[in-house]
Order: structure tokens, then C-alpha cells, then sequence
């Protein structure tokens, strides 16, 4: 795990994801670079790691400083050891269906919806979001599983309407309380991917006490999404090593 800077919320996550590892017996070494570290001097890490045998996995917590370019230094992973799937190789491999590894926090989504027991495919699905990590590898996975997917964003007009026509509304915006019950039809699947502070305290996209008042199933935050995300990174790193066993037979 590489963790350049200070960010609290970035700190938040590595600890965990470090607790993680010890609990599934991973081992995992943490490098933790000042905020100043140089991009090359990054790129160089990323390649020690790349070349050593006894590591499997290599995840560079997101966001980087804005003097590093980040698609530059996700391109310098070695694809099959990019445990986030972030690596081009391992998206467009998802694109086509034909993948080892699935991002963390889409794959951590489909789990949740899985273990409602609703089937995906023909439902109306809607993914409130647009980002590389989440929004367009959640609608993905989700078109995968045959559902009919919708991508919103911020220039997506009459939102609400689109929303409520969800059976399944997945929430990857970024901005607290976002989704109202009136954006939700009733009996809908809710799964919130919001990480947002607001005076200090963690919430999701979701006003929860409203829309969990009508959904037939609705993900709180803290404690739904995110420790799904951080199991899913556990399973790709087992993959990752036993893919690599693999290898050596
Ligand atoms: N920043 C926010 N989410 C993630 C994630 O899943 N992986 C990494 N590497 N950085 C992140």
C-alpha cells in the first residue's frame, strides 16, 4: 500500500485496509511518502514493487497530489498485480466482460444487491455518478448482470425523474443528502457510495431516514459499502496471488 500525503479520509482507508490484511493473514507493508514526494520518485517505488516476487498486490491510495499524474502512475502498476483494477488493461477487460479482477467498490455493490436476492437482469438501474473508480464500472457490472442501466451526472436533466424510475439506484455523487425520497420510488434498492463529512461526521449521498422509510432495501454509511469495498480488495489480492501460483505450475 502507497500512501502519498496526508489526507485524513485517504489515512482513514489505508488503516483499514491494513487492519484487513492481518485479518485474512495478508501481508502488507505500508509506504507512507511526504505530499512533496516527486512523481519520479513514485514511478520508481511502483517499479521496485512491480519486480518484487514476494508481493502480489500493489494499491496507490487515491487522490495523489495534484503535482503527480495519476493515470500515469496507474499505468506504471503492473496490471496483474493492480489489486483496485484501475490499471487501463484490467478496464478495458472489464469492458468486454473478461476480467481477473473487478474494482472494489462496484464489485462490493453487486454483493450487496446479490445478497437481496432481487435479480438484476430487466430491472431499471441507475447510477448517480460518472467516476473511473465507481460510477462507469458500477453501470458495467451492473449491464453485465443484464440490467437496463442509466448513467446521471451533472448535466442530466429532470434527475429526480430519471432516479425514480430506479428499481436499483446506486448513489456514487459525492455530495451529502443528495437523494431524497422523492427521487426514489417506493420499494426501490438503494445502495449509497457517498463518503461525506459534514461537520465532522461521516454520511452518505442518501437522506437515509426518509428514503429508508420507502425503499425495500437501503445501505447506511458508515458501515455498508465501505467494508464491502475493502473485502473486495482482500479477494483481489488473493486472486492475484493464487493467478500468479498459477504461473509457476
Ligand atoms: N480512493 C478512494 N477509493 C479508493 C480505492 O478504492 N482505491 C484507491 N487506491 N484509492 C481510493
Amino acid at each position: 500500500m502507497v500512501i502519498v500525503g496526508d489526507d485524513p479520509a485517504s489515512r482513514v482507508y489505508v488503516n483499514n485496509k491494513k487492519k484487513a490484511c492481518e485479518a485474512c493473514s495478508i501481508m502488507s507493508e505500508e509506504y507512507a511518502l511526504p505530499a512533496e514526494t516527486a512523481e519520479e520518485e513514485l514511478l520508481a517505488l511502483v517499479d521496485t514493487l512491480n519486480k518484487r516476487e514476494d508481493i502480489h498486490g500493489i494499491l496507490v491510495q487515491l487522490p495523489l497530489p495534484k503535482h503527480i499524474d495519476s493515470q500515469k502512475v496507474l499505468l506504471a502498476i503492473d496490471y496483474r498485480k493492480d489489486v483496485d483494477a484501475f490499471h487501463p488493461v484490467n478496464v478495458g477487460k472489464i469492458m468486454i466482460g473478461n476480467f481477473d479482477f473487478l474494482p472494489c467498490t462496484p464489485a462490493g455493490v453487486m454483493e450487496l444487491i446479490r445478497l437481496t436476492g432481487i435479480e438484476v437482469a430487466g430491472k431499471e438501474c441507475v447510477v448517480v455518478g460518472r467516476s473511473n473508480i465507481v460510477g462507469k464500472p458500477q453501470a458495467m457490472l451492473l449491464l453485465h448482470q443484464n440490467g437496463t442501466v442509466t448513467i446521471c451526472h451533472s448535466k442530466t436533466k429532470n434527475l429526480a425523474e430519471v432516479c425514480r424510475r430506479a428499481d436499483i439506484l446506486v448513489a456514487a455523487v459525492g455530495k451529502a443528502n443528495f437523494i431524497t425520497a422523492d427521487m426514489v420510488k417506493p420499494g426501490a434498492i438503494v445502495i449509497d457510495v457517498g463518503m461525506n463529512r459534514v461537520d465532522g461526521k461521516l454520511c452518505g449521498d442518501v437522506k437515509f431516514d426518509e428514503v429508508s422509510q420507502i425503499a425495500s432495501a437501503i445501505t447506511p454509511v458508515p458501515g455498508g459499502v465501505g467494508p464491502m469495498t475493502i473485502a473486495m480488495l482482500m479477494k483481489n489480492t488473493v486472486k492475484a496471488a493464487s493467478l500468479k501460483l498459477d504461473t509457476l505450475r
